[in-house]
C-alpha cells in the first residue's frame, strides 16, 4: 500500500498496481501447487453444471455453435472463445457485464482479452466513434488527424516513445520491432523470455507458455526459422547473460524482448528489479531492449509498465488498449534514431523495415484509441481498475484459506491470476529428455481440470480468461466484486475434498 500524505490520504499514483506482489513468496506457493495432486471439481458437481446449466440454459448457444462447426474450424474463431463443454454465443457487452444468446448475464473478467480498461462499450468513446463513422467512415487509406492526436498523446505520456507508428495488431508490432532492431544494430539474434507470448509470427512462436519448450507448439513452422531465436529463463539474468555472450561470436544480439510483468501477463511474475537488470545487460552487449507492452500499456498506467518500473526500453510494442477494444490494435514506438526505420512511403535508396497493413492506423482505430486514452486519463481508470483487482484478489485469497485449498491468487493491479492447477508454472528441460513425456502428460491433465473450472465459473455467471486469469476494469464497483466473490465461493465449495457444513 502506498504511504499516506499529511492529510492521511493515499495520494493517487495513476498506476493500477498499488503493491507489487512478493514474487518470491508467490513462486513458492506456485511451486507448492504444482507439486501437489490436482484438486478438481467433484464429478457430481461438474455433471450438475453441465446438465442443469449448459444443457438446459444454453440451448441456443449450443445450437448455433454446432451449426458454426460446419463452416468455422472448431466452431469459434477466437482462441479465447473456446470454452468447455461448448462455447457460448454473446450478444451484448456493457460495462462489467456480458449477455449471452439465451439471456444469461455474466460478470466479465475477460474484458476482450485485456483492452477494455474502461469496461465494455463506454459511451464517451462510442459517441465519438459514431461521429467519426458518420463523417468519414472507418477507413480511407489516407492520413487522418486522429493518428496525430493518438501519437502525440502516447508520446507525451511515455517519454521513450518519441515516435509512434500504428499497426494492425500486437503480433505485427512485435514483428516490426525485430526488423527495426536488426536494421538499427546490424546484429542477428533475438532473445525472448521463455513462456512469454509475443503473438503468432513465425520467429516468435518459440518457448510458448512454458519455458524451455522451444518449438514444441510451433506446428506448421519449419525449425530453421528459429536459427536466430533463443529463449532465456524468466527471472534469471545469468541465463540471459550467457546467451548474449554466446551470440557475440555468431553475429550478435539485435534485441531482447520481454513482457515486463513476466511471461503470459505476469503469470510467472518477475522480480521488481529484473527489468532494470535486463536493461544493463542490453547496454553491455549493444542489444536493443524491447518491451512488449501489448497488455501493460495502458493497463498498468498511462506511462505503461516502463513508467511503473522506471526502466527505459529502446522500443515498445503496443496492442489491445491502444485501440480501446476496437479493431486493428497494434503499434510500435521508440526513440527517433530507431523509429526512422519505420518511415512509410516508397522512397528509394533507404533501408526501411518492411511493414504493411491495409487497415493499420485507420481513422476508426486511431479515434477509438485516442478517445479511450483521454477518458482513461480523465477518470483515473487504471488506478480504479487496479483497486478492483486488489479487492477481487484479497477476497479470493481469503476464500482459499477458508477452504484450505492449495490454489494461488495474486495480482498486478487489474491483472489477476487465480492458479488452481498451475499449468504454465512447469519447466521443460530438453537435456533431461526422459522427463519431457511425463511432464507433458501432467500438464495436459491439469489443463483439462482448468477448463472444467472455467466451465464452472461460467455457469455461476463469471467469464474468465481460460479459467485462470481475470482482468478487472474501471466499470466494476465494490458491490460487483463482492457479488463475483460469492459466485467464486460457490465453485470452491464444489471442489473435491472441501468440507462444507
Ligand atoms: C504480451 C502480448 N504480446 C503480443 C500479443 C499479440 O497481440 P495480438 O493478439 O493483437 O496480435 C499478445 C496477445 O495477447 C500479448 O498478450
Amino acid at each position: 500500500m502506498a504511504p499516506k500524505n499529511k492529510k492521511n490520504e493515499i495520494p493517487s499514483s495513476g498506476f493500477s498496481i498499488s503493491e507489487y506482489p512478493d514474487t518470491k513468496e508467490v513462486m513458492q506457493q506456485l511451486n507448492s501447487l504444482i507439486n501437489q495432486p490436482i484438486r478438481s471439481l467433484r464429478r457430481d458437481a461438474l455433471e450438475n453444471y453441465i446438465d442443469n446449466y449448459y444443457e438446459k440454459k444454453c440451448t441456443k448457444s449450443k445450437k448455433m455453435i454446432n451449426e458454426a462447426k460446419e463452416v468455422i474450424p472448431g466452431g469459434v474463431q477466437h482462441n479465447l472463445a473456446f470454452n468447455f463443454p461448448f462455447p457460448l454465443v454473446f450478444t451484448k457487452a456493457s460495462g462489467c457485464k456480458l449477455y449471452d444468446l439465451d439471456g444469461n448475464t455474466y460478470y466479465d473478467f475477460l474484458q476482450a482479452g485485456g483492452p477494455t480498461v474502461l469496461g465494455s462499450n463506454p459511451p464517451a468513446v462510442l459517441n465519438e466513434v459514431i461521429k467519426l463513422l458518420k463523417t468519414c467512415g472507418p477507413s480511407t487509406g489516407l492520413f487522418h488527424e486522429f493518428e496525430l492526436k493518438l501519437a502525440e498523446f502516447i508520446s507525451s505520456h511515455i517519454p521513450t516513445v518519441q515516435m509512434f507508428r500504428m499497426l494492425g495488431s500486437g503480433t505485427e508490432g512485435c514483428m516490426a520491432s525485430i526488423r527495426v532492431a536488426r536494421l538499427a544494430t546490424k546484429k542477428k539474434h533475438v532473445l525472448k523470455m521463455g513462456g512469454a507470448y509475443h503473438g503468432w509470427s513465425d520467429m516468435l512462436a518459440y518457448g510458448l507458455r512454458i519455458p524451455g519448450t522451444r518449438h514444441f507448439e510451433s506446428h506448421g513452422i519449419p525449425k530453421y526459422v528459429f536459427k536466430k531465436t533463443n529463449e532465456f529463463y524468466p527471472n534469471d539474468l545469468e541465463s540471459l547473460d550467457r546467451l548474449l555472450f554466446r551470440n557475440k561470436f555468431s553475429g550478435g544480439t539485435a534485441a531482447v524482448m520481454i513482457e515486463p510483468l513476466g511471461p503470459e501477463s505476469g503469470t510467472r511474475p518477475l522480480d521488481k528489479d529484473f527489468n532494470a537488470g535486463v536493461r544493463k545487460l542490453c547496454d553491455k552487449y549493444g542489444a536493443l531492449m524491447i518491451f512488449d507492452e501489448v497488455v501493460t500499456a495502458f493497463r498498468v498506467g498511462l506511462s505503461g509498465a516502463q513508467g511503473y518500473f522506471g526502466v527505459e526500453p529502446d522500443l515498445t510494442v503496443f496492442g489491445k488498449v491502444v485501440a480501446g477494444g476496437y479493431p486493428s490494435a497494434g503499434g510500435l514506438g521508440g526513440k527517433k534514431e530507431y523509429m526512422q526505420y519505420m518511415a512509410a512511403g516508397l522512397q528509394a535508396g533507404m533501408k526501411k523495415a518492411l511493414v504493411g497493413g491495409t487497415m493499420a492506423a485507420n481513422p476508426l482505430s486511431s479515434a477509438a484509441g485516442y478517445f479511450t486514452l483521454k477518458e482513461m486519463e480523465r477518470t483515473n481508470a487504471c488506478e480504479k481498475a487496479g483497486a478492483m483487482g486488489d479487492r477481487l484478489t484479497a477476497g479470493l485469497q481469503k476464500m482459499i484459506g477458508k477452504y484450505s485449498l492449495p490454489f494461488v491468487a495474486f495480482n498486478q493491479g487489474s491483472i489477476c491470476h487465480l492458479e488452481t492447477v498451475g499449468t504454465m508454472l512447469f519447466d521443460i528441460n530438453f537435456s533431461r529428455f526422459w522427463e519431457i513425456a511425463s511432464k507433458m502428460k501432467e500438464i495436459k491433465a491439469r489443463k483439462e481440470v482448468m477448463e472444467e473450472m472455467g466451465a464452472a465459473y461460467m455457469a455461476e455467471g463469471i467469464v474468465t480468461l481460460a479459467g485462470s486469469r481475470m482482468y478487472t476494469s474501471a466499470a466494476y464497483t465494490e458491490k460487483d466484486i463482492d457479488e463475483s466473490l460469492k459466485r467464486f465461493e460457490r465453485v470452491f465449495r464444489n471442489i473435491e475434498g472441501v468440507n462444507v457444513k
